[in-house]
């Protein structure tokens, strides 16, 4: 953008109309101890897949859902047939999730339409917002699974056949969502893209540490993530002597304890975590017959993340214990490496703002890995409160959140103008 500080599109952001759309969405699903249960294809989301369109169809912005429930909101181009810039993140949460993770990256880009549609901007190519369906992965496993169908990464068919834990597939769950909150449904999935930017928290203390207010995401570690079913043989916890069992639960423990000396890590980069455990029947006095865990495994190098990585079902197998033992891996992605071009634009966006800024990693997961294999992408990251996430203590300021949608207004208006 060329012109005086005012032309820019980030002087029409407006922090208080973005924190009270934070506060507006925080109801949906919210929880006792201030968080938000807003799980993927629930009630609440839909509930907040109406509430963002709502917004959008008040101002005139185009709202459309692909065949995956991905929820775009358009503000057009002077060119209707130019690539669309994207922005986005994801409106699902964890089950005891916070108040910003995710939801900020969609209220930061609808802020920065809103601030487009309030100073007139028109730009060349389309800007569109996305909220990605099923971004964490909690309910529906992988996660990311909104943005890794759009960009080819998960066929449509193995995405919408996932069941939960309760045996509700996808399908079904999307069917009753999008029905319960209706949109246009825009043919097919994919691109092109001429560029996509994601505003996130940083879900970590780096940015709070070093009194930075803006993050130049450099790129997102690569992950494995699996699942460990074990099945031995349900008996009399009294009668049944040890050498006779087949006791899932001391299969399960031994398997973990491999795992962890397997993932030992002196420079604690390895990021090992068993999230999900479970043990049936569960009766205090009934020898566990199966165990189901899940694992997620994390490295910003592929090296690392192969070596040990292809190494989880051998040692599963070895510590059996005479149990049968499938271990599944549910979803692979290799490190991300974002386009040095848009860094650079949101470092430039931040210094000529004012925002003191660092380039740092991302260590959580985000749509941007999968959106970055098919357009220019980076993200921008905003503090949050001892970087705590995943919690329902997770907070940030209206300052930091506004600070990241002006960066970001200014980096999409640059990357849709010409
Ligand atoms: O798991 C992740 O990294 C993301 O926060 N869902
Ligand atoms: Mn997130
Ligand atoms: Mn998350």
């Amino acid at each position: 953008m060329t012109g005086p500080e005012t032309a820019r599109p980030s002087a029409a952001v407006r922090e208080d109309r973005l924190w009270q759309r934070h506060l507006d969405m925080a109801r949906l699903g919210a929880t006792p101890k201030g968080g938000v249960n807003r799980q993927a294809l629930s009630p609440e989301d839909a509930a907040a897949r109406r509430l963002l369109a709502s917004w959008a169809e008040a101002r005139g912005f185009a709202v459309a859902t692909d065949a995956i429930g991905n929820l775009f909101i358009r503000y057009e181009g002077s060119d209707r047939a130019a690539a669309p810039v994207l922005t986005g993140s994801h409106m699902d949460s964890q089950p005891t999730g916070g108040r910003f993770d995710g939801i900020y990256g969609v209220l930061a880009g609808f802020e920065v339409l809103e601030a487009f549609a309030d100073c007139g901007w028109r730009p060349r190519h389309p800007v569109e917002l996305v909220a990605w369906t099923n971004e964490e992965g909690s309910r529906f496993q992988p996660g990311a699974m909104g943005s890794a169908v759009y960009a080819g990464a998960l066929p449509l068919a193995t995405a919408l056949a996932v069941t939960d834990r309760a045996g509700v597939s996808v399908a079904e769950a999307l069917a009753q969502t999008l029905s319960s909150a209706p949109a246009p449904s825009r043919p097919g999935l994919g691109g092109p893209v001429a560029a996509y930017i994601e505003a996130h928290i940083e879900q970590g203390p780096r940015l709070e540490a070093a009194r930075r207010t803006i993050g130049a995401v450099t790129g997102i570690q690569g992950q494995r993530r699996y699942t460990v079913d074990i099945v031995g043989e349900e008996a009399h916890a009294g009668t049944t002597p040890r050498a006779a069992r087949k006791d899932a639960l001391s299969a399960a423990v031994a398997i973990v304890a491999a795992l962890e000396q397997l993932m030992a890590d002196r420079s604690d980069t390895v990021r090992f975590t068993v999230g999900r455990f479970e043990v049936h029947p569960g009766s205090p006095n009934t020898v566990p017959g199966r165990v189901h865990f899940t694992i997620d495994f994390r490295h910003p190098d592929a090296a690392v993340l192969a070596a040990r990585g292809d190494r989880i079902a051998e040692l599963a197998e070895r510590h059996a214990k005479g149990c049968a033992v499938t271990v599944t891996e549910i979803s692979r992605v290799p490190p991300t490496i974002f386009a040095p071009a848009v860094i650079d634009l949101v470092r430039r966006c931040a210094g000529r703002l004012g925002y003191p800024l660092m380039d740092m990693p991302s260590g959580a997961g985000h749509d941007a890995m999968h959106i970055a294999r098919m357009a220019p992408s980076g993200m921008i990251f905003v503090p949050c409160l001892r970087g705590v996430s995943h919690n329902e203590a997770e907070s940030a300021t209206p300052a930091d959140l506004a600070a990241g949608a002006r960066v970001l207004a200014d980096a999409l208006a640059d990357l849709a103008r010409s």
